[in-house]
Parts: structure tokens; C-alpha cells; sequence
């Protein structure tokens, strides 16, 4: 060991507790569409009655899975899947298990039809950066680099002879340890800041770049895989091979992000730059030549091999928000030579096209986008499916359900919508807590049904009273 790793200082920063299973952790998976995993079809395509958290809803999972196929052997490019369907039955939940199946590696781009109408940015500004969102840039690239499970990490501080207060950090002790061997490298300061920003603490694998000094955490060495329970954490093996070598790195990046990349003016580090940065970084247009010019740079790339271009896929839920402009514009987006695989949902009817006065079309969809579309229909659940929903959905929130609690809120669901019946769990579940018990019973939902109303209930007593001020 040097005499810069036998300091006592480094604890401190070695401490960085890791992530633990904490409370954000779990409440992200409270989100109303995490007990869906993906479609839950066998390999021949067929959708399992109950499968990867989806249940029923057969003939649209099958669908959406030949749609899978079609977009993984690329021959869904310029077409467009469109999802319809009444409320609560499962539109958005389809495309969001499409896009798990799909896997992490392929863009995925949702936006919700109204988000276009920002007052600073145009409408079909915003459909068209999402499309640029949503191909992806595989870049290989072969770089020397330092990689291996970290065993030291100790900074040296000295005194700044220019502040004159405290000390700065002069340089920084790793050690790194593959399956060959151990290696002791002492790096620049701003090494040590890329450090500290990606939390990396004994026991992670890392790699640094030799020539630009940018580091990376790959995970944590699996040799600590048993010292916590960790949820978060993806455990690495020990990297095989000597600490300094050369190795192919691959990156993923989407077009927007080098468009944005780009159009922001890459700053010093002096404070002026940085304020140019704060007040740059608000959404502002990225010009039409600034994404030829990227495309240029990109079809380089592709033409020398050094990158694969990775169409993914846009989600435009809530496509009857959108008006016959951005239709229009649409339309134009398909038919592009780069263009991304579309899912649209929505669950109106017929209705009126947004931003015409006269042209009533089928989902609020002018025909010649409907044209390109390939439609498939969810179908509304019965008693029993709800049923099924809401015990995953308890499930997945921790929530105990008393006797007959499953065919009460089943049998609301019914009335109402599955959308209903999910909704009452979680305020019952307070209820049930206010009460004293661990579970929710049946009277629990009966006073939600007192406090509150679904939506036809409230409809229906609006027609009766003929609206709150009495028809007036
Ligand atoms: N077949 C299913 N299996 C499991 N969960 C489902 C199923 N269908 C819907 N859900 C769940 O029911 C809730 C409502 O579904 P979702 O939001 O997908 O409906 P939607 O069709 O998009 O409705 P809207 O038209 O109002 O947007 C979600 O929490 C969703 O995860
Ligand atoms: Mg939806």
C-alpha cells in the first residue's frame, strides 16, 4: 500500500452508504401500471390466460404481440398501431408491455397527445423531437481504458496555495482489481469528481478512460452480492484480463440527444458559461439544419460501421388530443426515410377532428392517418377479470383483502370501470388503517361507495337534477 492509502481521512467518503431498499424505491413500483411485466405470451405467440401481470385481454396481447415480431425483424417502420378501446381497458397498459417486450435496448418514447401545446415550443416541434427521441444510436468505439472492481480509493488533499481556504484535492489512490491482477493508478482531481457524481464506493466495478479520465460504474462486484439485500443494485462479475487495457465500448444514444447535445453551447467551467447554461437549458427549438447536420454526422458513423442506427418506438396516448395539423404532420413523420414504429391510443368514438369544425371522423382521426394504421380492440372485462386485476394490484401494494372484499369491489368494477374498482383500494386500505385492522374488509368499501361516486353515479345524477344548479 502507498503511503497516500494509509491516511485515516478517506473513511469518510468511503461510507457513502449504498442505495438502500429505501421508501422511493418502493413507491415508484406503486405506479399504476408496475404490476404489468410485458405481454405474457408463450413462444408461439399465444397470450396465457393470466400472464406477466396481465390477465384476459387475449385477441389485443396476441396482436400487439405479432406487432412485437414485426418491429424486432424491422418491418414495421412508417406504420402505425393503433389502440381502441372504452376507458380502463388497458390501452396504455398494452403499450407499455409492448415496449417491455421490446427491451431496454430499444428507444422508448411516450408522450400524451395534449403535451403538444406548449406556449414556447411549436406543436409539431414537439412530435418531431420525440421522434428524433426514439431512434436510437448504437456507437461502438475501441478505447483504452483502466477497469476493475475498486479495493482503494483514497483522495490526497493539499493545501490550494491559491484560495487560501481549506485544501483541495490533488490527486486521487484506486485500485483496481480484475481476475489477473491488481493495479494502484493515481488520477487527476477531476477523475475524483466524476467519482464522488457517480457514487462509486469500494467494492464497484468501474472502468476510466485513459484519454479523457470520464469514469463509469458497470455495477457492483458480486462478490458483495450477499452483504446486501438490494433491490436496485445489478451485480457484476470480476472483469477477466488485466486492469489497463483496450476494450470495445458500445453506447446508446438516441438522435435527440445529440440534437440536444449540440444545440446547447458546450460551456467552460467558468461561472459565466454555467448561468448561460441554466437559462439555455429551458426548451428551446432545435432548428431543422441542426438535425440535417446531425443526420450528416450520424450516416458518416453508420457508413464507416462505427454506429447502427436502433429504431424504437413513439407512444402517443390520448391521440384524439391531437389536432389536424399535427395529423398532418404525422402523416409526413411516417413517411420519413429514419422514421420510428407509432402506437397510438385512444378511446373516443367518433368525434370531431381537433382544429377542423366539420370533419367528424372515426377516433377523432382523420381517415388518411387511419389509413396507415394497424387497429386492434380491447375488449371491456368481465366481473371475474376485475377480480383477478384488483387481487395483482393488491398484490403488488401490499394490501390485504378480507372475505368477499374481491367480489365486492368485482362487482363495482363491473358497474363502473376496472379503473374504479383500482382506484378504491388504496383510500379503502386508509380506511381499513383508521379502523384498526391490517386488512381491508367489506364495510371499508361500503363507506367508500358513501363517500365517493364513480363516474356513471355522478353522471347519472347530474341528468337527473339537470346539473347542479338545479336546470336553471
Ligand atoms: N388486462 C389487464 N391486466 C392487468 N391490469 C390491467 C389490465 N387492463 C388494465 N389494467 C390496469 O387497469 C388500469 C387502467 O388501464 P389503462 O390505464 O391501461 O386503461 P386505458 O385503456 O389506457 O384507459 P384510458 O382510455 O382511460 O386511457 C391500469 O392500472 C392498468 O394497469
Ligand atoms: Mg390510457
Amino acid at each position: 500500500m502507498s503511503s497516500a492509502a494509509s491516511t485515516s481521512a478517506p473513511v469518510a467518503h468511503n461510507a457513502v452508504p449504498p442505495p438502500a431498499a429505501s421508501a422511493a424505491g418502493r413507491s415508484s413500483r406503486i405506479a399504476p401500471h408496475s404490476h404489468i411485466k410485458g405481454l405474457g405470451l408463450t413462444a408461439d405467440g399465444i397470450a396465457n390466460p393470466d400472464g406477466a401481470g396481465f390477465v384476459g385481454q387475449i385477441n389485443a396481447r396476441e396482436a400487439c404481440g405479432v406487432i412485437v415480431d414485426l418491429i424486432k425483424s424491422r418491418k414495421f417502420s412508417g406504420r402505425a398501431l393503433l389502440l381502441v378501446g372504452a376507458p380502463g381497458t388497458g390501452k396504455t397498459a398494452l403499450a407499455l408491455a409492448v415496449s417491455q417486450e421490446l427491451g431496454s435496448k430499444v428507444p422508448f418514447c411516450p408522450i400524451v397527445g395534449s403535451e403538444v401545446y406548449s406556449t414556447e415550443v411549436k406543436k409539431t416541434e414537439v412530435l418531431a423531437e420525440a421522434f428524433r427521441r426514439a431512434i436510437g444510436l448504437r456507437i461502438k468505439e475501441t478505447k483504452e481504458i483502466y477497469e476493475g472492481e475498486v479495493t482503494e480509493l483514497t483522495p490526497t488533499e493539499s493545501e490550494n496555495p491559491l484560495s487560501g481556504y481549506g485544501k483541495t484535492v490533488s490527486h486521487v489512490v484506486i485500485g483496481l482489481k480484475t481476475v489477473k491482477g491488481t493495479k494502484q493508478l493515481r488520477m487527476d482531481p477531476t477523475v475524483y469528481e466524476a467519482i464522488l457524481k457517480e457514487k462509486i464506493v469500494v467494492g464497484d466495478v468501474i472502468y476510466v478512460e485513459h484519454q479523457t479520465g470520464a469514469v463509469k460504474r458497470v455495477g457492483r462486484s458480486d462478490a458483495y452480492a450477499s452483504a446486501y439485500d438490494l433491490e436496485s443494485e445489478t451485480y457484476v462479475p470480476l472483469p477477466k484480463g488485466d486492469v489497463h487495457k483496450r476494450k470495445e465500448l458500445v453506447q446508446d444514444v438516441t438522435l435527440g440527444d445529440l440534437d440536444a447535445a449540440n444545440a446547447r453551447p458546450q460551456g467552460g467551467q467558468d461561472i459565466m458559461s454555467v448561468m448561460g447554461s441554466l437559462v439555455k437549458s429551458g426548451r428551446t427549438e432545435i432548428t431543422d439544419k441542426l438535425r440535417r447536420e446531425v443526420n450528416k454526422v450520424v450516416q458518416g458513423y453508420v457508413d464507416q460501421g462505427v454506429a447502427e442506427v436502433v429504431p424504437g418506438v413513439v407512444f402517443i396516448d390520448e391521440v384524439h388530443m391531437l389536432d389536424i395539423e399535427c395529423f398532418t404532420y404525422l402523416n409526413a413523420l411516417l413517411e420519413s426515410p429514419m422514421a420510428p414504429t407509432v402506437i397510438l391510443a385512444t378511446n373516443r368514438g367518433n368525434s370531431l377532428v381537433r382544429g377542423t369544425s366539420d370533419i367528424v371522423s372515426p377516433h377523432g382521426i382523420p381517415v388518411d392517418l387511419l389509413d396507415r394504421c394497424m387497429i386492434v380492440k380491447t375488449d371491456t372485462y368481465t366481473r371475474d377479470q376485475i377480480g383477478r386485476v384488483v387481487q395483482l394490484r393488491a398484490n403488488v401494494e401490499g394490501l390485504r383483502l378480507g372475505e368477499g372484499v374481491l367480489e365486492r369491489l368485482a362487482g363495482e368494477g363491473e358497474k363502473a370501470s376496472l379503473r374504479y374498482a383500482l382506484q378504491l383500494l388504496t383510500p379503502a386500505s386508509i380506511l381499513a388503517r383508521l379502523g384498526g385492522r391490517t386488512q381491508i374488509e367489506v364495510e371499508d368499501i361500503g363507506e367508500m361507495n358513501e363517500l365517493f361516486l364513480d363516474a356513471k353515479t355522478s353522471a347519472g345524477m347530474i341528468e337527473e337534477n339537470g346539473g347542479f344548479l338545479g336546470g336553471r
